[in-house]
């Protein structure tokens, strides 16, 4: 069994499945298929679906011109059916993994795929979990869903864990270049997996265990959360002694050894930073440790929106205005620089924050035309930019005009650092 799907892999005959289209399962997709596999996805989104199907990339990250030949070609394809498991030799989910808002983990997207993929599950299969989350939910939640009397883990399928590390929008790191670390459920299960990621991506880091690989991805976002987290305290305590946060950073990271650099800024935002360390606090709950410095990060974390709030008030009562009434303009929704991902972004509590406070808002922000939530709904309109009392930048997208916002603009707040090095009266900074 081992073997005969060794071999498949190794002359790419294996047929390649991936749950969940998204930021990343659709790249990984990519990557197999530029490998040379023949790659099937699985997608409860008709739109999605189609969309593939049509050739059309809705993923910035990857260009028109490397995913319509790999469907015209018939290497990529997607359904929502997922009877065509039954046809698979392997499987990666990548579906989400949210919090529910008393901050537990929300395992319902990881549960009622595997129960899909359960109805076709068949003899040598390699399954591979993607989706951030606690460690032991590989060993815990899935692999009890899918082994059965007949079939054994490591012996008639095999199970592993990989943590997914895709940055949207960086250029220099993408799905193929990122070194993949691999876990599996058995030493036979890491073997198979390790082997499945040779075949499309650069290196691959196998460790002894689901567990150990669930665990290198929390520690990997929490160790930002909690970076980002000192960062912005010091932030806030740089404001309060009328210091350059940015000056300062950026001179402490000249020293070559014992420093990594973290910047302050408006908010956590997006699907892994904000969310990724909670599903670890609440694991270790459970084994009757309490972890402090999640909590503390996510603290400061989550008061950054009303600190930017606070100083835009300041900076409006500076000019003898008041935020009630006041035009403000956001510059940059996106939860950060040149993409189009408006989850879990501080952009949205500040807006909620400014509208409670009486301002009139307006936004911008080239890569997200629309934003809707909680009883807001607005569309980017570069217009109010000329109308704004205010500008605070919140995300420091490249496209923006930069130097003519600081020419016309009669007050900009910058949480992001964008205007470097501009020296004028009409900038405040974070
Ligand atoms: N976005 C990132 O930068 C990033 C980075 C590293 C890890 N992750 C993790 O990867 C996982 C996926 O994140 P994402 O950003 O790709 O999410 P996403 O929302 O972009 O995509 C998830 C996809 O799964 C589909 N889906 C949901 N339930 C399904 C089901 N039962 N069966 C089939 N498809 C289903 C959705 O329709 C969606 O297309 C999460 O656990 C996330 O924490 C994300």
């Amino acid at each position: 069994m081992h073997e005969a799907l060794k071999d498949k892999i190794r002359n790419r005959t294996a047929k390649v499945g991936v749950v969940g289209l998204g930021y990343v399962g659709l790249p990984l997709a990519v990557e197999f298929a530029k490998a040379g596999f023949e790659v099937t996805g699985i997608d409860l989104s008709e739109e999605k679906v189609a969309k593939v199907n049509a050739g059309d990339t809705y993923i910035a990250d990857i260009p028109e011109s490397v995913f319509r030949p790999l469907v015209e070609s018939g290497k990529l394809s997607a359904t929502s059916d997922f009877a065509v498991i039954s046809k698979l030799d392997t499987i990666n989910i990548c579906v989400p993994t949210p919090l529910r808002k008393t901050k537990d983990p929300d395992m319902s997207y990881i549960v009622s795929a595997c129960q899909q993929i359960a109805k076709y599950f068949h003899k040598g299969m390699l399954v591979i979990l993607e989706s951030t989350t606690y460690p032991g939910t590989t060993d815990e939640v899935v692999l009890p869903m899918l082994e059965s009397e007949h079939l054994m883990v490591g012996r008639d399928f095999f199970l592993c864990f990989s943590p997914e590390r895709v940055d949207p929008g960086n250029a220099r790191y993408q799905t193929a270049n990122i070194p993949k670390v691999v876990g599996g459920a058995t030493p036979e299960c890491t073997e198979v997996g390790a082997l499945f990621y040779a075949q499309a991506l650069e290196s691959v880091v196998p460790v002894s265990s689901t567990k150990v690989a669930e665990m290198v991805k929390l520690l990997e976002n929490t160790f930002r959360m909690i970076n980002i987290g000192l960062a912005n305290e010091i932030a806030m305590m740089c404001g309060r002694m009328d210091i350059n946060v940015w000056e300062v950073i950026e001179a402490a990271a000249t020293k070559p050894f014992g420093f990594m650099p973290f910047y302050p800024g408006p908010g956590l935002g997006g699907h892994c930073i904000p969310i990724d360390p909670f599903y670890l606090s609440w694991k270790t709950k459970q084994a009757g440790i309490e972890a402090r410095f999640i909590e503390l990060a996510g603290h400061i974390n989550g008061q950054m929106p009303l600190f930017v709030v606070e100083k835009v008030q300041n900076a409006l009562n500076d000019q003898s205005k008041a935020v009630k009434g006041a035009h403000i303009h956001i510059l940059g929704v996106a939860y950060k620089k040149d993409i189009d991902d408006v989850r879990e972004s501080p952009a949205l509590d500040i807006i909620q924050l400014l509208e409670r406070r009486g301002a009139r808002l307006s936004y911008s922000d080239p890569h997200v035309p629309r934003i809707r939530f909680d009883g807001v709904d607005l569309c980017s309109d570069e217009a109010g930019l000329a109308k704004a009392d205010c500008v605070v930048i919140v995300t420091d997208h490249s496209v923006f005009d930069y130097r003519a916002l600081v020419k016309n603009a009669p007050l900009i707040l910058d949480t992001r650092n964008a205007l470097k090095g501009v020296v004028s009266n009409n900038i405040v900074r974070l």
